[in-house]
């Protein structure tokens, strides 16, 4: 049998019927799809494959209500399904997140947890932000003071770097590698792939203190927010000092795309980032990075690039054959301040409400031929200089998170009817998971931090 689903398509029959049994069929169709057919004689799941399955699962959470999101059930009466036949696959390969655990360590239970809401909104790519300046979050056993000393820093700016504020609080923790085991398979149990990153040769800082040959100026595990001066330096012992640290992280994880940053690194020639992204290439992996490595070309075969500062990026590496992963700042940095409100908390960077974020088409309109299929898809990036605690995370993430998960899989057309859907059905959803998204109509009082200086833009 062949499955042809049109994409999101909902057929509604008559009535409804209990919830029981669910058969499977694997059978041919578009990745990840699925057909899912409600009847009186039972429920069945057409899928193209494992992840098809998955998704028809969370699609009928979805028909049953949002009771079905509590970790256990609390209603006695029988569940019922309505009578209907969904068709259903995505538009796009790459639906992805990223997380940045550097700046504000994330602890492994909340991660985990960020794993099953990725995957709740049928999201399968976790891109991990392992380090940055402020802290280093991956152990590796050969220079065991990356996290001994890079993994944590002495205190923290409170808001704005501008602001002079700062929390006087140590803050750190680092994964260990069998930590990142265990998360890279509790998201592969639900079609999440998690992608490791180690950002190099800028937002180095929490390296070069752990091993201050590393750098060009020496300084500790940097306790303010922005880009750094102080970079790796480009000697050979540190490329392959590096090489050392890249080699235990793709032992960890079986991921075939690793990445490597590449952002931000003040006087750097791109030398570095391409002798790295060649190593990972001879190891049989294909390197990942933000989009100023299109100018440290010439790049090897294979490596993708994530296109923040708005498109161009994108539009160049693929024009240069490269596969590409949309994530303009403008449209889906989540730290971003949700409204122009004055009770924001913290608002930095500019406007990006839902509407913003589900507005948003993701292929630049200027590919042609066969450039738009190299766009595997987009990312909603969550940078967490503001964001140190889970509750502040789904604050940020959330509902943006969702209106970003539907334009990564739903057809180009808009529907007119989203933040209806959103308020009356998802919101609900969200509280059943216990998200403290912000609502539509603006921060609780306790989401707000009156004083916290932010930086708007
Ligand atoms: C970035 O926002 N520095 C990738």
């Amino acid at each position: 049998m062949t499955l042809v689903p049109r994409p999101v398509s909902f057929a509604a029959g008559e009535g409804t019927v209990e919830h029981g049994v669910v058969e499977t069929l694997f059978v041919d169709g578009p990745p990840q799809g699925y057909r899912l057919t409600v009847s009186p004689g039972g429920t069945v799941i057409e899928a193209s494959d494992e992840a098809g399955e998955f998704y028809a699962y969370q699609t009928i959470r979805q028909l049953i209500g949002p009771d079905a999101f509590r970790v256990a059930s609390i209603d006695r009466t029988p569940t019922m399904l309505p009578v209907c036949t969904i068709e259903d696959y995505p538009r796009f390969p790459w639906r992805g997140c990223m997380i940045d655990v550097a700046r504000h360590f994330v602890p492994k239970h909340d991660l985990l947890r960020y794993v099953d809401l990725l995957s709740v909104h049928k999201l399968n790519v976790l891109h991990l932000h392992l380090t940055d300046d402020q802290g280093w979050r991956f152990e590796v056993k050969r220079y065991p003071k990356l996290t001994s000393v890079g993994g944590w820093r002495s205190s923290s700016r409170y808001g704005d770097r501008r602001s002079g504020g700062r929390t006087g609080r140590p803050h750190g923790g680092f994964y260990t590698q069998d930590d990142l085991r265990e998360i890279f398979e509790y998201a592969r149990q639900r079609h999440v792939l998690v992608i490791p990153e180690i950002d190099v040769p800028g937002h180095s800082q929490a390296a070069i203190a752990a091993y201050p040959a590393l750098g060009v100026h020496g300084g500790d595990v940097w306790t303010d927010w922005g880009v750094n001066e102080r970079v790796l330096n480009t000697e050979e012992s540190t490329v392959d000092f590096y090489r050392n640290v890249f080699d235990e992280l793709i032992d960890v994880f079986p991921s075939e795309v690793i990445g490597i940053g590449g952002d931000e690194a003040p006087g750097h020639d791109g030398s570095f980032v391409r002798q790295i992204a060649q190593h990972l290439v001879r190891r049989g992996r294909r390197p990942y990075g933000w989009d100023e490595i299109v100018a440290a070309g010439p790049l090897p075969a294979g490596t993708i690039v994530a296109s923040w500062r708005g498109i161009s990026g994108g539009v160049t590496a693929a024009r240069d054959g490269h596969d590409v992963v949309m994530c303009p700042e403008e449209f889906v940095y989540l730290d971003y301040r949700q409204s122009s409100r004055e009770d924001e908390p913290i608002p930095v960077g500019t406007v990006t409400t839902v509407e913003d974020v589900y507005g948003w088409e993701p292929m630049p309109a200027s590919l042609t031929g066969a450039e738009p299929g190299r766009v595997l898809g987009a990312q909603a990036n969550l940078w967490t200089e503001h964001l140190d605690s889970p509750r502040r995370l789904d604050y940020a993430a959330f509902p943006r998170l969702a209106a970003f998960a539907e334009v990564v899989w739903s057809p180009r057309e808009k529907d007119p009817g989203f933040l209806d859907r959103l308020a009356a059905h998802h919101l609900p959803r969200l509280d059943a998971l216990g998200v403290e998204y912000r609502p539509l109509a603006g921060p609780l009082p306790w989401q707000t931090m009156p004083g916290v200086p932010g930086f708007p833009r």
